[in-house]
């Protein structure tokens, strides 16, 4: 296990490089395709001007050609965007290992997930990565990806996609489930730019260059991948931001959150790449945002009853928080992974525990993701006494 002012440190500098390759590489992209659907008619008619868009940014004024390349005609100097995509999955797969497999399964495994041990779930999660791109590849490559139109491709692809996030989410902790479909997804996007994508355009180029008509059907194929691309980054957005959200990943019905929200994302950029000409899209999309807010809904129905339970005395919360909550939630914790409370979050005073008390019953007692991993070992009567001691208005009186 790595110090954890190191391990702090190195997290921080990872998520920022990740966030600024992953703006350049997404963000050049969303570009390209907003470019591709405003470009006009060229003024002055020209047979290698296919469209032209003026601009204006930053001062400057800009005009923007897409140009056919005839045999011969490859200019001296061609910018491509390729390292963004690079660099954003090697910053990705160093916070994946950081955070995954370099915590003693603290954050990767959920006893009350799947009783798997930390070396098998790194295999899985290394497994899904690969396995998952040389199936994917394997489908879209082979003569299924042209039957019916490639819809039968599809189809098997959503199924196949559905399965992995239900294995994920029934053997990974919430969280790590969600955060290793994102990678699985990333990884795709990134290996079809390197493996499918450049290698396309390279053969153009190389044609162009010797003077020879390129491939279209090479263009095509290239194409197909990069629209694959562009159906996933929506969906991947948002599961690197699920971090933030316990009460979806934390629940026993995770997988069929992700699920939703990966139909929502998918079917926004529907929208966004059809030009808003696809507005059915927006019903399958409503239909699964109204199901996923309502299913998430906290079950209030439960709450009187805990509440009428005997009243708890707050000598025995702090017990329950000393012995299971204090090795991480505290000023000085004792966890070896930290050098500081979680979130800022601390529960030495019995005012923060007053304070945090919604959140302390949300997280222990209503979707039990907190203790960590129950690394404290919780049992179901302690996560029942905090809950209905919040739920008795969580008072400091024994
Ligand atoms: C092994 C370390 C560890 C233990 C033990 C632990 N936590 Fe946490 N806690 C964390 C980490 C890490 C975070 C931040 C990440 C997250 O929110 O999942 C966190 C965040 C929180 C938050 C703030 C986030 C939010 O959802 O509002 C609350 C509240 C919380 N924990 C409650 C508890 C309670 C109550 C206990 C004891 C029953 C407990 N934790 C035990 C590590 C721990």
């Amino acid at each position: 296990m790595l110090d954890p002012h190191v391990s702090d440190w190195l997290n921080l500098a990872l998520r920022w490089l990740h966030l600024i390759v992953g703006i350049g590489w997404i963000g050049s992209s969303f570009y390209f395709i907003w470019l591709d659907s405003a470009l006009a008619h060229p003024t002055t008619p020209n047979p290698e001007v296919e469209g032209e868009l003026w601009m204006t940014h930053s001062g400057g004024f800009y005009l923007v050609e897409r140009r056919r390349l005839g045999p011969g005609r490859m200019p001296a100097v061609l910018h491509w965007f390729k390292w963004e995509a690079l660099f954003t999955w090697i910053s990705g797969m160093l916070l994946l290992a950081l955070i995954y497999y370099l915590t003693g399964g603290t954050y990767l495994l959920d006893s009350a997930v799947s009783r798997i041990s930390v070396p098998q779930a790194i295999g899985l999660s290394l497994g899904a990565l690969v396995v998952g791109w040389l199936v994917y590849d394997g489908l879209w490559s082979s003569p299924l990806a042209r039957v019916a139109g490639g819809h039968l491709a599809t189809a098997i692809s959503w199924i196949l996609l559905g399965l992995v996030v239900y294995g994920l989410c029934r053997t990974l902790a919430g969280r790590a489930a969600y955060y290793h479909v994102g990678a699985l997804l990333g990884t795709l996007m990134v290996a079809n730019v390197w493996v499918r994508i450049l290698p396309a355009q390279q053969a153009m180029i190389d044609a162009t260059a010797a003077g020879r008509e390129a491939d279209q059907t090479l263009s095509a194929r290239a194409k197909r991948r990069s629209v694959h691309n562009s159906y996933m980054t929506f969906p991947v957005l948002l599961i690197m931001l699920s971090n933030h959200f316990p009460g979806m990943f934390g629940r026993p019905d995770n997988w069929l959150v992700l699920g939703l929200l990966i139909v929502i994302g998918a079917g926004l950029r529907h929208l966004m790449i059809t030009e808003g000409k696809a507005r059915w899209i927006l019903a399958p999309v409503g239909a699964a945002a109204a199901l996923a807010f309502v299913m998430t809904a906290p079950q209030t129905a439960a709450a009187p009853a805990v509440a009428a339970g005997d009243r708890v005395a707050f000598g025995d919360v702090r017990v329950v928080v000393a012995t299971r909550c204090l090795s991480c939630h505290s000023a000085a914790p004792t966890d070896p992974t930290l050098t500081a409370p979680p979130l800022g979050v601390a529960f030495d005073r019995p005012e923060e525990l007053v304070r945090w008390a919604q959140r302390i019953r949300e997280r222990a007692a209503v979707l039990k993701t907190m203790p960590l991993a129950n690394k404290t070992g919780m049992t179901e009567a302690e996560r029942e006494l905090l809950g209905r001691w919040v739920e008795q208005g969580a008072v400091l009186k024994d």
